[in-house]
């Protein structure tokens, strides 16, 4: 009788804490979201000081999972901190940037998967765009030409996974279209014209294989190495082969709204706008736009949400609405306002000092295999971080 009444006590004030969160000016609530990171970020960041290898992964169960550089996700603490040294123009954070910055930087060399794009990006990619630091752009050039390694000019892509051989002879996942930022940053600065033209082929291949005729999209396809041609198109971290998982048809909308930003071609924006429509008007997407972990899991409304896919999107939404009439934008800003005001709540945002000093919780990892669901991850924390930023410089405040 006791505990209930305390937890309802609990959820009457979170609710609370909520109404009174949509009431305040959003610059209100970005700036303090911002702030809010910094505090956060800053105990997690003193957590690891006296290491050079292990960075934050996630916290589950009370305990706090880290890794080392080789995990997919190693970028993106140190990204969230370049963001926030972006934002404070802090030393503190600046000598943290680079420090986490620092330990992932074997990774450059790395052609055994296709992350490696975004690893280097989140990290190296804003370090340089930040301080100009001429190392920093030796790695992520060095780190270019190792992604490159995994491009086939005959398929027009590049591998993402070399594992399950028996089942996948060339696959490439939509999560892909994120490192083409690094080749076509790579194009620019070297002059090699060669990165660019992979991106693009990349860009058009997956938009021809990957997207359904409703602008959903697949998780894998897998190309036949004799005929160039997809031989397998399915699910891996969602729920089915046919299904829309959120984190996908977020990669997919990021990657093609960075790739009109690099190119200008308008196929690439066309396709961004063509996978908001399919997001925003699907009958799936909740009024707050965090998405469940799958558009078709089954017992929506009673499904877990996918903080990750919330914050990807809100940060790629954001730069669409720059690209489009002003009608379009303002829509497009009002969503992402209902986005950040979302996640800047107590139903998203930590308390400090909980959660294991992640500034998000509950994102969904991988919920066919019961791993890392309902949990934080670095990755919601950094488009987080990001789309916050992006929305203050959007707005000129
Ligand atoms: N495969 C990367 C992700 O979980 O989005």
């Amino acid at each position: 009788m006791k505990t209930s009444f305390v937890l309802t006590c609990a959820t009457i004030f979170v609710l609370f804490q909520a109404v009174a969160q949509q009431d305040k000016p959003i610059q209100e609530v970005v700036n303090g979201a911002l702030d809010f990171s910094m505090q956060q970020s800053l105990r997690m960041a003193a957590k690891y000081a006296d290491s050079t290898e292990v960075l934050p992964r996630s916290f589950a169960n009370g305990e706090m999972v880290t890794s080392d550089s080789r995990w997919w996700c190693s970028g993106y603490f140190p990204g969230v901190l370049w963001h926030l040294y972006d934002y404070s123009r802090d030393d503190r954070v600046l000598d943290l940037a680079r420090n986490y910055t620092s330990r992932i930087e074997r990774e450059q060399h790395v052609t055994e998967h296709h992350d490696i794009g975004l690893m280097l990006y989140c990290s190296f990619g804003n370090g340089f765009r930040l301080t100009g630091d001429p190392h920093y752009r030796e790695v992520l050039l060095t780190g270019a030409s190792s992604l490159a390694t995994r491009f086939n000019p005959e398929i027009g892509l590049i591998r993402s996974w070399d594992w399950n051989r028996h089942r996948w002879q060339y696959p490439v996942i939509i999560d892909n279209m994120m490192n083409l930022e690094l080749l076509l940053w790579a194009a620019r600065a070297s002059g090699k014209e060669a990165f660019r033209e992979m991106a693009v082929s990349h860009a058009d291949q997956t938009l021809i294989h990957h997207y359904r005729t409703d602008e959903s999209c697949y998780h894998v396809v897998s190309y036949d190495t004799l005929s160039g041609h997809p031989h397998v198109k399915e699910n891996f971290q969602g729920l089915a082969d046919e299904s829309s998982w959120s984190r996908g048809q977020a990669w997919g909308l990021y990657g093609y709204v960075l790739m009109y930003r690099e190119t200008g071609n308008p196929r690439y924006l066309g396709q961004a706008l063509k996978i908001t429509d399919f997001l925003i008007n699907h009958p799936n997407m909740p009024d707050d736009y965090i998405p469940y972990w799958d558009f078709n899991a089954p017992r929506i409304p009673d499904e877990l949400r996918d903080a990750s896919a919330g914050a990807i999107m809100a940060s790629a939404w954001i730069e669409l609405s720059r690209y489009v009439h002003e009608e379009l934008a303002g829509r497009l800003v009002n969503i992402v306002e209902t986005q950040l005001r979302t996640l800047a709540s107590p139903a998203y945002t930590a308390e400090l000092g909980e959660n294991g000093d992640f500034i998000l919780k509950h994102s969904v990892g991988f919920m066919l295999e019961n791993a890392e669901v309902d949990v934080p991850l670095t990755y919601a924390d950094y488009y987080y971080v990001e789309a916050l930023m992006r929305y203050k410089r959007l707005m000129g405040f």
